[in-house]
């Protein structure tokens, strides 16, 4: 496990080479064994396999040039009518979300978190785009593909971000 968490990191450069459904479905299964709060499980998620709605993703993302290299991408949603404890959805869903990213690593697949909520703009427009319903609100989006590209792990333990039983250290 601590293998793949080192091993995961953004990918935006992908081989071109098509990703299995059953694949899609080994990280929805790990997406929806996420932590949730009470147990809620508030997401929904839309596979993209058209490619033709997959490249017009840039024009209602701005960061997300590099799902055009991919023939299948998750788009990861929270029903808001289905809680039960106010707004936690955003945290169950940002789980379901790091699931599916570790989950690509094991399958020896690369993926990439697009936020969209809470940036409102982006949260308009792709509820028009997929014509989401008013209770279901788009949280992340990730693009899933071969990698084309070797990333080294970073050294990111900053003791400065360690505190210890209260915040000032001592
Ligand atoms: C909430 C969130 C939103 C993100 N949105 C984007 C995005 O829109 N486009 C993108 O290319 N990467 C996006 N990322 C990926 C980050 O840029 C990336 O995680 C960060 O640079 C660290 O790199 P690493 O994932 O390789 O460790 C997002 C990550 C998170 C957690």
């Amino acid at each position: 496990m601590t293998d793949i968490i080192k091993k995961r990191r953004s990918i935006r450069s992908y081989k071109n080479k098509e990703v299995a459904e059953e694949k899609i479905y080994d990280l929805l299964e790990a997406a929806m064994l996420a932590p949730s709060a009470g147990n809620e499980q508030p997401w929904h998620f839309i596979i993209l396999d058209d490619k033709e709605i997959i490249n017009e993703i840039p024009k209602i993302h701005p960061y997300s040039q590099m799902i055009t290299q991919v023939n299948k991408a998750i788009l990861v949603c929270a029903d808001v009518n289905n809680t039960k404890y106010e707004g936690f959805w955003v945290q169950d869903c940002a789980a379901a979300t790091e699931n599916i990213l570790l989950k690509a690593v094991d399958l020896g697949l690369g993926a990439v978190w697009l936020g969209i909520y809470p940036d409102e703009d982006r949260v308009a427009k792709f509820k028009s785009f997929f014509e989401l319903p008013a209770n279901i609100i788009p949280v992340s989006l990730i693009p899933v593909g071969y990698p084309d590209v070797n990333k080294e792990t970073p050294d990111r333990l900053d003791e400065n971000r360690i505190h210890r039983n209260k915040w000032e250290k001592s």
